[in-house]
């Protein structure tokens, strides 16, 4: 790994600064300066020290979250090129992952983990959890599909168990309709699918909570660290 993403990933500073520093001569490995950022580093092996501190080794496990924006796919590499979630959070250990996936064009909280049996639990069916969604439906839907969506719709994957569907608000040109929409199954394209089926295709979805975590102010792009008590909240799921 790189000398300066070593650093900043345990939290010390940015990778900008952390380059600043290693210029300025203030970051030793294994006791000798180095002066030049992009150093190879072994985590096992190597002994860091930023400003005379030593740096710790990256054997934590990571959680974090993800604003994700439209137009990136959910999988860690694209045989294709294309973009990925993977290249907006290129600054931290290359061992995290997404935990489940958001469609190309779907928005909002997305997980990322290095910690496997963390990523299994949260992702086994039987757990069940609890996700909230921001959908922008197509036109006005009458009250009877809305009913419908809530009773649970045929979709190519089997019958969608009951929601929670709430309408907030129909555009001033009355073109699409916004609807909160509280699933706690995982079926491929859920969301997208079940407004289909009542003949209001999705045009914009974003994923704004899943269990107790909220994506709340996060910018779109920017991601944080989960804090302690939101892993616990999550692990006792
Ligand atoms: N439902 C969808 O249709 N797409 C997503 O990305 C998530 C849920």
């Amino acid at each position: 790994m790189r000398l300066e993403k070593y650093i900043a990933t345990s939290g010390v500073a940015s990778r900008r600064a952390v380059k600043k520093s290693i210029r300025a001569g203030l970051v030793t490995v294994n006791g000798e300066t180095i002066f030049v950022p992009g150093h190879p580093i072994d985590v096992e092996t190597d002994i860091v020290a930023f400003d005379g501190q030593q740096v710790e080794p990256l054997t934590e496990h990571l959680y974090l979250m993800l604003n994700k924006p439209p137009g990136y796919l959910t999988t860690r590499r694209d045989e294709r090129n294309r973009p990925t979630v993977m290249t907006l959070v290129a600054d931290l250990p290359d061992s995290i992952y997404p935990v489940g996936r958001l469609d190309l064009e779907t928005e909002g909280l997305l997980l990322f983990t290095n910690d496997g049996n963390f990523a299994y639990r949260l992702l086994h069916p039987s757990h069940e959890i609890e996700k909230t969604y921001l959908a922008w439906a197509k036109g006005i839907p009458s009250d009877a599909a809305v009913q419908r969506l809530r009773q649970g719709v045929s979709i190519p994957s089997g019958e969608t168990a009951p929601a929670m569907v709430k309408r907030l608000k129909t555009s001033k040109d009355e073109t699409s309709t916004q609807f909160e929409v509280v699933i706690h199954e995982g079926k491929k394209r859920q969301v997208r699918l079940m407004f289909k089926a009542v003949g209001h295709p999705v045009i914009r979805l974003k994923r704004t909570r899943i269990g107790n975590l909220r994506l709340g102010g996060l910018p779109q792009g920017a991601y944080r660290s989960l804090t302690e008590s939101e892993i616990m909240a999550l692990m006792e799921l």
